[in-house]
């Protein structure tokens, strides 16, 4: 179990926020997750572990090319939405564990499949988390994950990161894709399927399901009609009649196969 700042931190965050998080469209299912759906496919696989499973929605698609899938987040209240949800739909074979991404209660050499989505940002220590997810692949088992993505210009990547911590205190980093990359190779976890997709988000919307404070909603709303010609290109910013703010974040899913 992470007991370092960061980790209580999304205890703090999620553990207050899981019954909102199980009802979020976004997160019921986008873009990312049908693109985690084609990356994995056809399968099947013996076991699969879900990292940071929020309500467990990433989860609940693998029970369907998985013969059993271990459902795993470092908040209980979000895993009791995903026990919960996992009823309703009847899921069999889906488990579910207690634990920090950094620190996988699963043998070395054991797993086929580790899925990921919308959560690596908000790991207390990603590296550490990659090198657990490498012990646990059998050799030739794939990690399949999606994440919030910096745009490679540095001034625009500090202008999400600082937005995102703004809004979400848990914020750790959205990271380049170049930064990923090399994350990957060190480990020797050879990508072998990309795919680029957007992940669309109303202003209003989004800070409610955070619970961001009023005056600090007010100042992000501030920045987010006051950013550069760069960051409203990259994010898509477009105020509507309304007066919410559409935007988007750009979002990479990727296949990794241990060597
Ligand atoms: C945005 S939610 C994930 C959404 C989910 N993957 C889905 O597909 O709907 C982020 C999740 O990451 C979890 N989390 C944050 N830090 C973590 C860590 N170090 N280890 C495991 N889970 C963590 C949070 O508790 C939260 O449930």
């Amino acid at each position: 179990m992470a007991t370092n700042q960061e980790g209580t931190l999304a205890q703090q965050m999620f553990g207050s926020q899981a019954p909102v998080y199980a009802t979020s469209q976004v997160h019921v299912s986008d873009a990312s997750l049908e693109a985690i759906v084609r990356l994995t496919a056809p399968g099947p696989y013996a076991w699969t572990v879900d990292l940071g499973t929020g309500a467990g929605f990433t989860a609940f698609a693998m029970t369907q090319c998985s013969q059993r899938v271990v459902a795993s987040d470092l908040t209980r209240p979000m895993l009791q939405e995903t026990r919960r949800i996992g009823q309703e739909r009847q899921l069999s074979n889906l488990m579910l564990s207690h634990n920090a991404a950094e620190h996988l209660p699963f043998a070395s050499d054991s797993l086929d499949l580790v899925t990921c989505r919308v959560a690596g940002h908000h790991f207390a220590d990603f590296e550490q988390a990659l090198n657990e997810i490498h012990r646990v692949l059998k050799v030739g088992g794939s990690l399949v994950m999606a994440d919030t993505i910096a745009p490679e210009d540095d001034a625009v990547a500090e202008w999400l990161n600082d937005i995102e911590l703004r809004r979400d205190f848990s914020h750790v980093n959205d990271r380049k894709i170049s930064v990923i990359e090399g994350m990957l190779s060190a480990r020797d976890l050879a990508i072998v399927a990309r795919e680029n997709v957007r992940v669309y988000l109303q202003f209003n919307n989004w800070v409610a399901r955070t619970a961001t404070p009023d005056e600090e909603v007010i100042t992000l709303r501030r920045d987010f009609l006051a950013g550069s010609s760069e960051v409203k290109e990259a994010f898509e910013i477009e105020p509507t009649a309304d007066g919410d703010i559409n935007f988007s974040w750009p979002c990479l899913i990727f296949r990794a196969v241990k060597r």
